[in-house]
């Protein structure tokens, strides 16, 4: 391991673009390599054991680089494989989890709302944050099967993803949710949207800066931010079709980019 070395990150598909995001304005200086899974997205409603295979298989990928660290930017993938990661590889392993913790401290009313993936809310890492922090506050759960896939599409706007996320947004409203957590990397791509839906008095809650303080935090501990002066560069893989990657890419990045394919 070398503090030159890039950072590994890696999402089922583009919504670990948004925790990109948030690293890049965290740590300038970093080069990071970002793999989208494309051909295997969504990972919401896969079965754990499949979305484990993928993952140490992007990680191999991304050791193999090498980088120096890597961050599980989808809710999903953690709750299916991190401890499996964590087990395999000897990079520090920063990962996602919905943020119920800040949520139930935000909460005035009392009712936090949570979306994720089918996957996400059903995994044990998610019944013990419940468990953990679930008492102080009333949580509501709710799925959102197809959500993550109109992010995919690039939709980040139309019909289909309005009609989406109406149904499922208004159930926690009706419910009486001050504070809404965005337990998915797809969704602070569609944060605009729902704060139309939700208005300004309901705190929506994404954990991508957290997320991306805590691998500031983890490689200083260990010595590892890179020194250079120079601004930090990206890289771009996928698993799916190149061409489309890179126009969906270019799009929520806000750059112009070229996407390779993951050997
Ligand atoms: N972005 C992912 C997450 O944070 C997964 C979405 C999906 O592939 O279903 O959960």
């Amino acid at each position: 391991m070398n503090s030159i070395h890039p950072i590994g990150v890696f999402d089922s598909g583009v919504g670990g673009l948004s925790v990109l995001r948030d690293i890049r304005k965290e740590l300038p200086n970093e080069d990071l390599l970002y793999v989208a899974d494309s051909n295997h997205a969504p990972y919401g409603d896969k079965e754990a054991e499949y979305i484990a295979t993928r993952s140490v298989a992007i990680c191999q990928f991304l050791v193999g680089q090498p980088v120096k660290s890597i961050v599980v930017a989808c809710n999903t993938a953690t709750g299916a494989a991190v401890a499996k990661l964590r087990a395999r590889f000897k990079v520090p392993i920063v990962a996602m989890e919905p943020a119920v913790k800040p949520a139930v401290e935000n909460t005035k009313s009392g009712v936090v709302g949570v979306l994720a993936t089918r996957r996400t809310v059903s995994s044990e890492n998610f019944l013990n944050l419940l468990a953990r922090f679930g008492s102080n506050a009333e949580i509501i759960v709710q799925a959102c099967p197809g959500l993550a896939e109109q992010v995919e599409a690039g939709d980040l706007r139309g019909e289909k993803t309005r009609s989406l996320l109406q149904e499922f947004v208004c159930p926690l409203l009706e419910k009486g949710a001050d504070t809404i957590v965005l337990g998915c990397t797809h969704y602070p791509f569609l944060a605009p949207l729902i704060r139309m839906m939700v208005g300004n008095e309901v705190a929506i809650i994404d954990p991508g800066e957290a997320v991306a303080r805590e691998l500031r935090r983890r490689l200083q501990g260990i010595g590892q931010l890179s020194s250079r002066d120079r601004l930090g560069t990206e890289q771009f893989w996928t698993s799916g079709p190149t061409a489309s990657a890179a126009t969906l890419i270019s799009q929520l990045w806000g750059v112009e980019v070229e996407v390779k394919r993951l050997p």
